[in-house]
């Protein structure tokens, strides 16, 4: 399989959420106990990826810095880049293209939260050819790419934020892309918004025949917490499933652990550098069931 790195895009203004990101970032607010760019990271380690990208704007590098480090910690490895200014999503792969080398890449949004079983991004990882994104039903697809399919199921038009959408079928934040989306991302034009659109990339696959529309089952939820309400919908959902489960989503030592990115040694050893709290002791109790199932 060829190998897959990972870029978080956790730039922009995020001025649907002004006041809140009058002085620190969209992805560091909380969803209910953790900071948001926690759940976008556990996805990707879900996934298997531990070669990740984080792109910020210059002013919130160094809180991004403090809160992840270089990632060894999780035995992952995390580097960092700035995007001077909110030029687009696609620019992610003009600012990655060093780090992508010669490998797909998988792009996620910050504010992007997936939560159900993740096997259709293993999958879309392990047979990608091209690129392969989603569509996801929603009730607002005017506010994200919308993707039209026909009878049988393939795919006709891809449209960003259109005013009367052609499908109900709205294009997640998560796309797996190979080595060729940086050479067609340094290509593309800004848009008459003035950005380097994600759905121009993928028109670009379309019109090569190289896209591929996985529908993303019922089984997966799809949040974004862009605007008040969806952030706060987002940490409502959240603490719904960790209270009645009596489990944590998104915790990123005992996702280490679950993924062998790290041994038991080096967990025991993280442990030890969280502070007294309720996170910690979460951590302790994964570690007593993780030698004692
Ligand atoms: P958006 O939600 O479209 O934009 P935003 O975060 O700037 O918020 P607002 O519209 O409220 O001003 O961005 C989606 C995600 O992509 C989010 O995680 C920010 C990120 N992003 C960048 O990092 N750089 C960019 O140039 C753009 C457009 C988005």
């Amino acid at each position: 399989m060829q190998k897959t790195k990972a870029i978080i895009l956790a730039g922009g203004s995020g001025s649907r959420l002004y006041p809140l990101t009058s002085i620190m970032s969209k992805q560091l607010q909380p969803v209910y106990d953790k900071p948001m760019i926690y759940y976008p990271l556990a996805t990707l380690m879900l996934a298997g990826i531990q070669d990740i990208l984080i792109i910020t704007t210059p002013h919130d590098a160094p809180h991004f810095h403090q809160l992840l480090g270089d990632g060894t910690k999780w035995g992952i490895t995390i580097s960092y880049a700035e995007q001077s200014a909110p030029r687009g999503i696609a620019e992610a792969f003009v600012y990655g293209k060093e780090f992508i080398g010669t490998d797909q890449v998988c792009l996620i949004l910050g504010d992007n939260l997936f939560y159900g079983k993740l096997d259709f991004l293993r999958q879309a990882i392990a047979h990608n050819q091209g690129a392969t994104i989603f569509g996801y039903p929603v009730q607002d697809p005017e506010r994200y790419g919308v993707v039209e399919f026909n009878a049988d199921g393939s795919v006709i038009s891809i449209e960003e934020k259109p005013s009367k959408p052609k499908s109900q079928y709205a294009i997640p934040g998560l796309y797996v892309f190979d080595n060729e989306v940086i050479s067609i991302a340094e290509q593309l034009q800004p848009s008459p918004r003035g950005e380097l659109e994600i759905t121009d990339v993928q028109k670009v696959y379309l019109q090569k025949k190289r896209l591929k529309v996985e529908k993303m089952g019922r089984g997966i939820a799809w949040l974004d917490t862009g605007t008040p309400e969806s952030l706060l919908e987002a940490g409502e959902f959240i603490h719904a499933i960790e209270k009645r489960q009596n489990l944590k989503i998104a915790c990123l030592e005992e996702i280490a652990l679950r993924m062998n990115f790290i041994d038991i040694q080096a967990y025991q050893s993280l442990l030890e550098t969280l502070p007294n709290s309720p996170y910690r002791e979460y951590c302790k109790r994964v570690l007593q069931e993780h030698l004692a199932p």
